[in-house]
């Protein structure tokens, strides 16, 4: 039996939807002394804190020197973490891991016949690595970097480069993201919107919605 893709067009956020961002830091766990995890997530942090503040007043530096800046701040707040360690992780965060169904999923929805596209803040040169090292590139129809607006997510024009690349309308996008302030964007924009709640995090934003949430994007296409 031949299944029909509830939505035409699939949009997935990229850094923590598809990428293990936490991956780089675990790739080198040994080496990174007892405070590992917390210089990851303090990576993560500052790598968002400095999208939007850029976003805001107007300052756009792409999202590669946000993630080596971010990363300088978080060995400045980690005393323990060896800083020689900087090359090698910046090197891995080029080429992070994919979670494990990401490939699983855009197959199954795009042998249903959806179109599948990413749309991430990263810059066009970042994500092409991540996607070439996750060999996913077959499976997507696009990849959508904010850059040619010098402006980041949760801008609506951001999104509404989705709209436009595709030629729909945004209730016809299911967008995914483990992101919970990306969705909150995307549902004011008026995605059809799915969390991917890896994290197990409690719900915020009550009136910015998703339409789903899931705890990996297994099961995606019957969502
Ligand atoms: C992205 C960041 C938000 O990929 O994770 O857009």
């Amino acid at each position: 039996m031949t299944t029909v893709a509830r939505y035409p067009v699939y949009v997935f956020d990229a850094y923590g939807t598809l990428f293990d961002v936490h991956a780089a830091v675990r790739k080198y766990a040994g080496e990174m002394g007892p405070d590992g995890a917390e210089l990851s997530a303090i990576w993560r942090a500052k790598q968002l804190e400095y999208s939007w503040t850029r976003a805001l007043c107007g300052q756009y530096r792409d999202f590669w020197a946000l993630t080596e800046d971010a990363l300088d701040t978080a060995f400045a707040k980690v005393p323990s973490a060896p800083r020689d360690m900087r090359e090698a992780l910046l090197d891995a965060y080029r080429t992070l891991d994919a979670y494990p169904e990401v490939i699983d999923v855009l197959t199954t929805l795009r042998q249903n016949g959806a179109k599948t596209a990413i749309l991430s803040n990263g810059s066009p040169a970042m994500l092409e690595m991540a996607v070439h090292a996750a060999r996913i590139g077959e499976l997507l129809d696009d990849v959508v970097s904010v850059d040619p607006l010098e402006s980041y997510k949760p801008l609506p024009a951001v999104y509404e480069l989705v709209t436009t690349r595709f030629r729909v309308f945004a209730d016809r996008v299911s967008f995914q993201s483990s992101n919970r302030w990306d969705i909150a964007g995307a549902s004011a924009f008026g995605f059809r919107t799915v969390w991917i709640n890896r994290a197990g995090e409690p719900d915020e934003y009550f009136d910015l919605s998703p339409s789903v949430t899931l705890s990996t994007l297994t099961g995606l296409e019957r969502a």
